[in-house]
């Protein structure tokens, strides 16, 4: 019935409602550059709108959606999008965070618990989730992907569509997923966003490709192009990329929709005027034009004169369709607006409480001596930093149905979590930095710390107050949320300098210091490292992220987060990724030390300061009785490799044990190491379980120099530990 139920609304349609369909203007709600949204309800009422983007409400959603199924001569409904990206208005750590707590159940249900949130305040196609591969923390945008592996990815990428979708998009509380941007958005030159992307196509298909095509292997509804170029044609202008690979090789049956402005930016990339650009975005496989207006206004032209075909505009137009009517919008268009779910099903006490618990899991003990962490709740706690009292921080970046108001603070979860023998006293001890060009520079949605006009020894001499009375100092320093995220490239990695010298400060009291160090990114905390006792990285975890992170601080919650990302000791050593080649002259020394004529740095090691996988626990886990059930394996068959962890420390906790491959010897270079499992376990104090892993010639895959998917025989190298430094190794052979 879909298909004749689209077929007939089609061959209803002029060729003006068509290309109206194609459009998705912004509503003017909430936008992130310049729209022009004054006509948006006439062109509705003239079916020129095939859905709007980030309006928030049922009340508006429900006006525009009126004006399109009542004014419109063939009354189809709109689609509404937004930037549900890591919650609604319960929101989730961001994604780099929420990656970190390797645990794909409870991302599923973030993404769950988000779509139901989204899906009762009229919203039901997300722009999420994005799943760009990133090596390079300078680009702002590494805070909203999943880190630098492809394979932990692909599974977080499969995670959130089904999370999203739940398998059937006819639920009222399901909303259509967006996998994004494809393809390759997460390796500009330089780090500096929308840069130029310029990759082998072997790279692309072993590194950067399989998240996207995961998604789309999970079903995920549409598909969002990209801005940079592929192979030296814009993503979005690319018919290999959006036709030869996302359909034919991957079966994509969604609909493809561009980015904000994607078609006329090819103007700019160079690929010629708006007629020109728009026709080769509709000829490359594009669907919907975001914000652009390109095919709504060139298209009747370029079919005149034969640069595009009606078949490819009915293609488009049908895709479009097909989605609306999964939807079910076309049974009903108000489906999604139900003042009553509005009401009950937004930011409940029970969405936050799972909230809570997945932030503090997305939390990474970087450094811990002496068990500093966790803290008492007795004594006197000073609490100083700019980010300490930051309400509309906590959720980061790109969080625009979250209310900041609505967010608990590090100074609220603090008090909350610390009970009523614990003195906490406050003070802000520095601004973000000396001056405001963070804040100006990386504004987007407005969450900006309130800046504090005292003189800088003011400010800080207050701090010291505090600091001198109290028996530990956790200081609250980093990023604000707008310092990562879209548009906010950093070439310094390091924390600001106006907190660099707090926190000098605050450790020459000689009292016991806590870095809690928010971040969107990897940043280069060497000295920290050296200088500080404990440090505890917290990203940006959402609205419950103050109740998240003390529940971590006093012992509440064992912290369990593992990094996804690999964090440098220096920016000069980005990119910077655990499986990497090897090189002809890899260095050899096991100490890192400077060899001549080998492939290092002479003023920095090679190693990272924290490896990808790493993350510490109150307690302690030893690894032992690495055994594999063959050296052989012919392809057909399986190996199996099991270890044995103990939790010989004094705390019940969660563990992600990770098993990493090495293909010693390929007709291609292989990396060092890949991840190829994982699983995440508890353990209680002084138990030991023994964890297996099967390998199969499946896991062994990579694409040839001729792209072909193959396992390739010889000798592997499997590593299984607690990150992906881990020195525990068995091998076996593929045999045949
Ligand atoms: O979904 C986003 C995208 O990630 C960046 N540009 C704007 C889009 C819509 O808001």
């Amino acid at each position: 019935p879909k298909a004749e139920f689209v077929a007939e609304l089609l061959s209803k349609m002029t060729l003006e409602e068509k290309l109206g369909q194609l459009n998705l203007p912004t509503s003017g709600d909430i936008t992130t550059g310049q729209a022009n949204s004054s006509n948006v309800a006439k062109n509705i009422e003239e079916g020129k709108v095939g859905g709007l983007f980030n309006i928030k409400s049922v009340k508006k959603i429900k006006e525009v959606q009126r004006i399109a199924v009542e004014k419109s001569r063939l009354k189809i409904p709109l689609i509404f999008g937004m930037d549900v990206i890591h919650g609604y208005e319960t929101t989730f750590p961001i994604p780099l965070g929420l990656s970190c707590t390797w645990d794909m159940k409870l991302i599923e249900r973030s993404a769950q618990i988000a779509a139901q949130e989204a899906s009762a305040d009229g919203i039901n196609w997300t722009f999420s989730p994005m799943v760009d591969v990133s090596r390079d923390p300078r680009w702002g945008r590494v805070s909203e992907g999943s880190g630098e592996d492809p394979y932990l990815g692909s599974q977080i990428a499969i995670a959130m569509v089904n999370g999203y979708q739940q398998h059937d998009l006819s639920k009222n509380n399901s909303i259509l997923a967006c996998v994004k941007h494809f393809a390759l958005y997460g390796a500009p030159e330089g780090g500096r966003d929308y840069n130029t992307v310029d990759m082998s196509h072997i790279r692309m298909y072993n590194e950067y490709f399989p998240p996207y095509k995961a998604a789309v292997d999970a079903g995920a509804g549409t598909v969002m192009a990209s801005f940079n170029e592929v192979d030296g044609v814009p993503a979005t202008g690319n018919k290999w990329l959006m036709t030869d690979v996302l359909r034919k090789q991957w079966g994509f049956k969604g609909f493809v929709v561009t980015d904000f402005t994607g078609i006329p930016e090819m103007i700019d990339h160079g690929m010629g005027d708006l007629q020109a650009v728009s026709a080769l975005a509709l000829n490359a496989g594009i669907d919907m034009d975001m914000v652009g207006e390109g095919l709504l206004t060139t298209l009747k032209k370029s079919l005149e004169e034969k640069k595009v075909t009606i078949e490819q505009i009915d293609k488009a137009v049908t895709l479009i369709l097909n989605a609306k009517y999964d939807l079910g919008l076309f049974s009903d268009p108000y489906k999604y607006c139900d003042e009553n779910r509005a009401k009950t099903e937004i930011f409940t006490t029970a969405s936050r409480n799972e909230a809570r618990s997945i932030s503090a899991q997305s939390l990474v003990l970087l450094k811990n001596d002496k068990q500093l962490l966790p803290l008492k709740k007795s004594g006197t706690i000073a609490l100083i930093g700019p980010l300490a009292d930051a309400k509309n921080n906590m959720s980061g970046t790109w969080s625009v149905a979250t209310k900041g108001e609505n967010c608990i603070s590090l100074l609220e979860g603090i008090k909350a979590v610390a009970g009523n023998s614990t003195k906490v006293l406050y003070a802000k001890g520095s601004n973000l930095d000396y001056d405001e060009t963070f804040e100006t520079n990386a504004t987007m949605f407005g969450k900006t710390l309130n800046r504090d006009n005292r003189s800088k020894e003011e400010i800080l001499d207050e701090a010291l107050k505090i600091a001198n009375q109290a028996d530990v100092i956790v200081a609250a320093l980093g990023e604000s949320a707008e310092m990562s995220g879209e548009s906010s490239s950093r070439v310094n990695l390091e924390i600001p300098q106006a907190q660099k010298d707090l926190l000098n400060a605050l450790l020459k009291t000689g009292k016991p210091v806590v870095l809690v160090l928010f971040d969107g990114r990897p940043l280069v905390i060497t000295d920290e490292n050296t200088t500080v006792p404990a440090i505890l990285n917290v990203w940006f975890a959402g609205s419950e992220a103050g109740y998240a992170i003390a529940d971590v601080l006093f012992g509440d919650v064992n912290p369990s987060g593992k990094l996804t990302a690999t964090f440098p000791r220096s920016v000069g050593q980005v990119p910077i990724y655990y499986n990497s080649k090897n090189t002809g002259r890899p260095l050899i020394n096991k100490e890192g030390k400077f060899e001549k004529f080998r492939s290092n740095y002479i003023d920095e090691r090679n190693e990272p300061l924290f490896p990808f996988g790493y993350g510490l626990s109150y307690t302690k886990f030893d690894y032992s009785n690495l055994k594999i059930s063959s050296d052989k394996m012919n392809s057909g068959e399986k190996v199996t490799v099991s270890i044995d962890v103990a939790n010989t420390g004094n705390y019940d906790g969660k563990e992600t044990v990770q098993l990493y491959i090495r293909d010693v010897v390929g007709s291609v270079t292989r990396p060092v190491r890949e991840l190829k499992g994982f699983q995440k376990i508890t353990i209680k104090k002084g138990e030991k379980q023994t964890l297996t892993f099967n390998i199969s010639a499946e896991d062994l895959k990579f694409y040839n120099s001729d792209l072909k998917f193959v396992a390739e025989p010889g000798l592997f190298e499997v590593f299984v530990g607690e990150n992906s430094n881990t020195s525990n190794k068995v091998s076996f052979n593929l045999v045949n």
